[in-house]
């Protein structure tokens, strides 16, 4: 299928900007499918910019990159009515939330009505301005980028807000390998802010992913499957170290992940695998460790592999 060899294609072109970073790529191949919004969280230097980047030069869409700062104003996200003096008439200008792909970079850097505004915006997919709404194009897909919330000076995204992402990827730091090939590529004059120099061209384009998700649509997904994915969720409601489970928007949002990771591989229906290999990315921000766990060492990951463990998985 055309549509499958595009991807195919597509991960080929990250990879020669990122070294590695096999699951987040996957993680983000999955989300252009279910159309679902991203959250990448990692330390600085992991390349969760550069990721997100090299996504959009292999994508023939368009993209726009946003940095959030303290001072930046929700009608810095989302556009504003400005006033034209010679035509004596207001005039929407569009913020940079009118694209096919916006990477909204250090989102935990701005204050909280900023972030409402592009929340919303995500949620709703139009922007609602002075009574009339203006919807964003399609696809539209926000690829947000946090350092981990200790660090000083961030704005933490409300729990309620981040049920709005499809998936939280967490980047990790390379293996030594792959760090070595991430200094050999540099050493060689690799350079970031070039992805056209490295090679990375457009390889999927809006008609790919519409027949892609046509295709996702199609999976089938076995009873027993569906069931799982239920016995997971409810799992997490009552497990005695979170005080959050997860919600049914967020077994809804696994089912879709399940269906596009089973499609990307190359299958016409789902496995359990396929649902445990999407479970973390698509519940970790979804549930909430109880303050005296978490002390303790408990971590939402910590907590699902271990409920992945534990509830039975059809064969
Ligand atoms: N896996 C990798 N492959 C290729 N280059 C990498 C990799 N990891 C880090 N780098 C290099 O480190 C640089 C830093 O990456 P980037 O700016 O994307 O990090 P970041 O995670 O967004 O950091 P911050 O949180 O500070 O914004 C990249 O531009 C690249 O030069
Ligand atoms: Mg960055």
């Amino acid at each position: 299928m055309a549509a499958r060899h595009a991807l195919g294609q597509l991960r080929t072109e990250v990879a020669k900007a990122v070294v590695g970073q096999e699951n987040t790529v996957t993680g983000l191949l999955v989300a252009l499918l279910c159309q679902g919004h991203v959250l990448l969280e990692g330390v600085p230097g992991v390349a969760k910019t550069l990721l997100v980047r090299a996504l959009a030069a292999g994508l023939s869409l368009e993209s726009k990159r946003l940095q959030f700062t303290p001072d930046l104003m929700p009608g810095d996200v989302t556009g504003s009515l400005v006033y034209h003096a010679n035509r004596a008439a207001f005039e929407f200008r569009e913020g940079p939330v009118f694209t096919n792909l916006l990477l909204a970079d250090e989102i935990n850097r701005t204050p909280p009505k900023t972030q409402a505004a592009l929340l919303e915006a995500m949620e709703e997919r139009q922007v609602t301005i002075e009574g009339a709404a203006r919807p964003l194009p399609d696809p539209f897909l926000v690829a947000a980028t946090q350092n981990p919330v200790e660090y000083e000076g961030t704005y933490p995204l409300p729990e309620a807000q981040l049920d709005r992402f499809l998936f939280k990827l967490t980047v990790p730091l390379p293996t030594r390998d792959e760090e070595y090939g991430v200094l050999k590529a540099h050493h060689q004059g690799f350079d970031p802010r070039d992805l056209a120099a490295a090679g990375v061209r457009p390889a999927a384009t809006a008609a790919d992913l519409a027949a892609a998700r046509q295709g996702v649509r199609r999976v089938q997904v076995a009873d027993v499957v569906l069931a799982y994915i239920v016995d997971l969720c409810r799992a997490t409601r009552s497990a005695p170290s979170l005080e959050l489970g997860a919600s049914p928007r967020g077994a809804t949002a696994l089912l879709n992940a399940a269906k596009a990771h089973a499609w990307l591989t190359g299958r016409s229906y789902a496995t359990p695998d396929d649902v445990k290999a999407m479970a973390r990315p698509a519940l970790r921000h979804r549930i909430r460790v109880r303050h005296d766990e978490a002390l303790e060492g408990s971590t939402a990951d910590g907590v699902l592999e271990a409920l992945l463990r534990t509830v039975p998985a059809p064969r």
